[in-house]
């Protein structure tokens, strides 16, 4: 049996602060990249909504689970991406799966190597249901292009891939794996990026990795994000045609048959990403300490994501668990991450925020800087 490790339990989370076993530390671990999910405006407006909701929604959407809140933070969501509609669904780890259920016809599914487990899941779901088969796996565009041209039959190729993949600090290069997928010659290749990550940091205004690609619903590219990370609530969403949602509201099992996120979370939402809207200079800061960071990083010879993101996954040039000590006792928590692509030891995952300051990184790169080893 493979041996469980416990991950950092919270006792409190006060602003930027975590307590953990009685101690408070300033927090480098979470997602919550524009300092949103303990924004005192967002709680503010959540406690209301659970007063006058209550917290279950006891039923599904199509039934009597809708209020008008939920639809409110889709229109926010709508006009955070620059699209026409939104749809959202209880968790991130499923709008990928929403999204795929109503996409029409069958397609060789073409996952990306380090695929997060969410887009693996939706894929796995449609070729159960006799939707569709897996192809080879890819990670470079030039290897997508191969191994959609590998069949010759007349199915569609679909491909799947993180916009930000964490673990290994790497961005997608989305206008190159968008050529290589329609260089194939198949009739349909939808592209399904899961902007989990990417969704309020990066590209023009926060809208992402495909925003920033100028690809869209129109190039056959899908964009599918979170709630939980940079806009600090819970939940996931599609963003889009209307066309496109109304198919989502209508075909996905998910929609239909859950109950949706307590409307005092879709409040929770709306109220960060309008205050997303109105204070860019949240995102311009998370991305100048990310710099920092990844130029302090890279000066100490340790590794940093290219281009930079507030995300640091280390496990080269330093022990994670003696560099997580040493962080701790100088008054930062970060965790030890394990996911898929991170070697057998761990890395030191390190995120910042908008909420960080730049004492902070230089601090982190202080203690870090004494935690080199001669290991590569
Ligand atoms: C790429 C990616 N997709 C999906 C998810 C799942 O999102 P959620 O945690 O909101 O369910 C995550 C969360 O860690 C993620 O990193």
């Amino acid at each position: 049996m493979s041996e469980r490790v416990p991950g950092l339990r919270a006792d409190a989370r006060i602003g930027l602060e975590i307590e953990v076993e009685g101690a408070r530390y300033r927090a480098c671990c979470g997602s919550d990249y524009l300092g949103l999910a303990r924004d005192p405006r967002v709680i503010e407006a959540a406690q209301r909504a659970l007063t006058r909701y209550g917290l279950s929604p006891s039923a599904s959407r199509v039934t009597s689970g809708e209020t008008r809140e939920h639809r409110a933070c889709e229109e926010a969501l709508a006009r955070f991406a620059g699209t026409a509609d939104a749809v959202i669904v209880p968790i991130g780890f499923l709008a990928a799966q929403a999204l795929v259920e109503a996409l029409e016809g069958q397609h060789l599914w073409l996952l990306h190597r380090r695929a997060h487990a969410a887009l693996e899941q939706a894929a796995r779901q449609l070729v159960g249901a006799g939707r569709g088969s897996f192809g080879e796996r890819w990670e470079h565009p030039d290897e997508l292009r191969a191994v959609a041209a590998e069949l010759v039959d007349s199915r569609g190729r679909g491909a799947l891939a993180d916009a930000f993949f964490p673990a290994s600090g790497i961005t997608l290069p989305l206008p190159e794996a968008h050529a290589a997928l329609g260089a194939c010659g198949a009739p349909q290749h939808p592209l399904v990026i899961d902007e989990a990550h990417s969704f309020g940091v990066l590209g023009p205004g926060g809208r992402g990795l495909a925003a920033a690609a100028g690809l869209g619903e129109r190039d056959q590219v899908y964009a599918v994000g979170t709630l939980s990370k940079a806009v600090g609530a819970h939940g996931g969403f599609v963003s889009g045609s209307r066309e496109l949602c109304a198919e989502i509201r209508a075909r996905a099992a998910l929609y239909v048959g859950a109950t949706p996120m307590p409307a005092a979370v879709a409040v929770a939402a709306r109220t960060a990403i309008e205050i997303a809207l109105a204070e860019p200079e949240r995102r311009e800061r998370v991305l100048a300490l990310a710099e920092r960071m990844c130029a302090g990083l890279r000066a100490l010879g340790l590794e940093a994501p290219q281009p930079s993101f507030p995300v640091f996954s280390l496990s080269r040039g330093l022990d994670p668990q003696d560099a997580q000590r040493a962080l701790r006792n100088a008054g930062y928590l970060a965790p030890i991450s394990r996911y898929p692509g991170v070697p057998p030891g761990g890395a030191l995952a390190i995120t910042l925020s908008a909420a960080h300051e730049e004492r902070d990184v230089a601090r982190l790169l202080e203690v870090l800087e004494g935690c080199r080893t001669l290991r590569s």
